[in-house]
């Protein structure tokens, strides 16, 4: 189980004028243009950036090759095109443009624009990491950790972690935690995992604060089950606009969990996850499953058939083109459990639809279960949820 870190942070933009170092190369007009096109990226004036960094570009300036790259890749100021964004990636990466050489390594982790090849990528993120970028060291240590592009050394994936973690990355402090829960490459240590976890979480990422909240929930990964820590990160994520943090947070008031009580609190963090288009929380508000409203009358009957139906479908049938089997091979037509399948039928909806998260996320280590609730999606999950719930 580990979370695993292929992406460079969104808007990355070092804006930072290296001619310094590269003087020997640049003319004063040069320098201008690279410093033009930064005012005018900041100034989102993203065409006008695309040219001013092309110019530079096309004289042999790095930093604007990496950048008019990065253009490329995300679409701003020019058409999005893959492949321009490797060609120019690769000419301020052969330059030795760190930022250049870890964004290479992710295309060629993603397959962007080229053929998915894990030995290239673990070469440019070698290169850049070796340099010092954290976000390369992460990714290096993620690829020893899988095994992907070179052979699985925990021991190499520890220390590349370590080197980024130590630059404050979020996402390497959270595969860290995660080393010393599996007691990979370090003696199993829970404390040392929560540790790195809430520094990663303390950053502000509301993912990493959302896992956090369900780690604490539900005492998993190397977690004492405890509501108010919970309740505490959900609402840092749920403050950050977090849909299914909202739902937990909801959820929480809902059942005084972890928090007083609170009806109003319930209602509050269960609209705003709604409004996002979390299913739970929108069946949640139409079923009034909770107590937050006494009146039965007001259930909509026809809604909760609809969605009934819907998961005995999903719970019995299986999905062959999406690849989810049916539930009830392993779990019993009944729901009722077989062998090592647990019982189903008559649980919670919310924990059936909690666990199903978690599993899909691996922060429920299952096995058997990983890859069959990957694809489901989560009105899939509710309307399962809420039909064993019934049985
Ligand atoms: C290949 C067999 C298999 C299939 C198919 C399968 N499950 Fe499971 N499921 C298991 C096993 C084994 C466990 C216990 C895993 C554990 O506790 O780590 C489990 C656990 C669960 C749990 C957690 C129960 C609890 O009490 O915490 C839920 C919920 C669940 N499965 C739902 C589903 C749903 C929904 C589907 C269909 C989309 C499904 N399962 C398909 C084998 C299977």
């Amino acid at each position: 189980m580990r979370i695993e870190v292929i992406h460079p942070k969104d808007g990355m933009k070092y804006l930072i004028c290296v001619m310094a170092l590269v003087a020997s190369m640049c003319s004063a007009a040069l320098a201008g243009d690279f410093e033009d096109a930064g005012t005018l990226f900041n100034n989102k004036n993203y065409i006008g950036a695309a040219e001013a960094y092309r110019k530079a570009a096309e004289q042999g300036n790095a930093p604007a090759q990496y950048q008019l790259g990065a253009m490329y890749y995300h679409g701003q100021g020019v058409q999005k095109d893959y492949g321009e964004a490797l060609s120019w990636y690769r000419k301020a990466a052969n330059q030795e443009n760190a930022l250049a050489q870890v964004s290479l390594g992710i295309m060629y982790i993603n397959g962007q624009g080229v053929k998915q090849d894990y030995a290239q990528a673990v070469s440019w993120l070698r290169k850049a990491a070796n340099q010092g970028n954290a976000m390369a060291q992460a990714n290096l240590g993620a690829m020893y950790d899988n095994g992907q592009g070179v052979k699985q050394d925990y021991a190499q994936a520890l220390s590349w972690y370590l080197k980024a973690a130590n630059q404050g990355d979020d996402l390497a402090e959270v595969n860290l935690g995660m080393m010393y829960v599996n007691g990979h490459g370090v003696a199993e240590a829970n404390q040392d995992a929560v540790l790195w976890f809430r520094k990663s979480a303390e950053q502000g990422n509301a993912l990493v604060e959302l896992n956090l909240g369900l780690m604490y929930d539900k005492g998993q990964v190397g977690v004492p089950q405890d509501y108010v820590q919970a309740a505490y990160w959900y609402r840092k994520a749920a403050e950050e606009g977090n849909p299914l943090a909202q739902f937990n947070l909801g959820f929480m008031y809902d059942k005084g969990e972890g928090v007083t009580q609170d009806n109003q609190q319930a209602l509050f963090w269960y609209r705003k996850a709604a409004a996002q288009g979390n299913a739970p929380a929108q069946y949640t508000l139409a079923l009034a499953k909770s107590n937050l409203q006494s009146d039965a009358q007001e259930r909509p009957v026809a809604a909760i058939n609809e969605v009934l139906a819907e998961g005995r479908l999903q719970f019995e049938r299986s999905d062959i083109s999406r690849n989810i089997p049916s539930c009830a091979t392993c779990h019993g037509a009944d729901a009722r459990g077989r062998t090592n399948a647990p019982l189903l039928a008559g649980q919670n909806a919310a924990y059936i639809v909690k666990q199903l998260n978690l599993m899909a996320k691996q922060f429920r280590n299952s096995r058997t279960m990983h890859g069959t609730v990957t694809e489901l999606t989560r009105q899939d999950a509710v309307a399962i949820a809420e039909y064993l719930q019934s049985k």
